[in-house]
């Protein structure tokens, strides 16, 4: 459970402003490592900035309709309240959904782009179908009881992991609301290809991938990175979905390498 006082958006470092969006059905705070080590030594390399996004974390659900446009938005609101035109923008799995809407919706605010464990494509009709399936389930129950069993069984962690990782992973998971887990299982279903969009952009970019990644595999990222005009791709051996979690260093320097090639 969050406290009431719990920020709904995490803030380390100063320099080139980099946004991270956590995954499904995460908080902002898996972001922990990223907002301590990106800046880097003298914390001057980069402003990350991390927001729990609609219904996670300390964030409000508000009413609007299930769609990932709408967290787009959110995240061009939150750019006009800290007075920042234009970020760089990060995002793992949902979170990289999350960026190709904003980069469908507002390019220009855009200076670059991480794609972690995420992909371009739609869902095919029975992961949709799925989808629906858990949003009724868990409205149904008020409880997510269902979704930790079967994120955890779908591999989201590379076999190996460990287990106080694992632990965790399974508490953040736990701490999800239902009707946002409903919310955005909804909001995924139905976001549309955005290779597209990928390939008009011109900023610089990072795809990277857990090896063993299950969810969302390294076939999805080398898409990304082929219709991306330029991207660099790094490929994070024995990890899984999580890369961020799993790989901190890794993923830290992949990172931190595509600032230096932000203008
Ligand atoms: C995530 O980690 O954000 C989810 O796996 C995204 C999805 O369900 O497609």
């Amino acid at each position: 459970m969050t406290s009431p006082s719990a920020p709904t958006v995490r803030e380390n470092g100063t320099g080139t402003p980099l946004v991270l969006l956590h995954a499904f059905p995460l908080p902002a705070r898996m972001w922990e490592v990223q907002l301590e080590r990106v800046p880097g030594p003298a914390g001057d390399d980069a402003r990350v900035i991390a927001p729990d996004q609609r219904g996670f974390g300390a964030a409000p659900l508000g009413d609007r309709p299930p769609s990932l446009d709408t967290a787009a938005d959110d995240l061009a609101a939150l750019l006009d309240r800290l007075g920042l035109e234009r970020a760089v923008l990060g995002g793992l799995s949902m979170g990289g959904y999350v960026a190709m809407a904003f980069a469908r919706r507002h390019p220009e605010r855009l200076a670059g782009l991480v794609l972690a464990d995420t992909k371009a494509t739609t869902d095919t009709d029975a992961a949709r179908a799925n989808r629906e399936r858990v949003a009724a389930a868990v409205l149904e129950r008020g409880s997510v009881d269902l979704l930790i069993e079967e994120r955890m069984a779908e591999n989201l962690l590379a076999p190996g992991t460990d287990p106080e990782l694992t632990d965790a992973v399974r508490n953040m998971i736990a701490e999800a609301d239902p009707a946002a887990v409903a919310w955005a299982q909804r909001a995924m279903a139905a976001r549309p290809d955005s290779l597209d969009e990928l390939a008009a952009l011109d900023v610089p970019a990072a795809v990277i991938v857990g090896e063993l990644d299950t969810v969302t595999p390294l076939s999805e990222a080398r898409m990304m990175a082929e219709a991306l005009s330029d991207a660099e791709l790094t490929v994070i051996p024995a990890v899984g979905h999580l890369s961020a979690l799993e790989a901190p260093e890794t993923f830290t320097a992949a990172v931190r390498a595509l600032l230096k090639r932000v203008k």
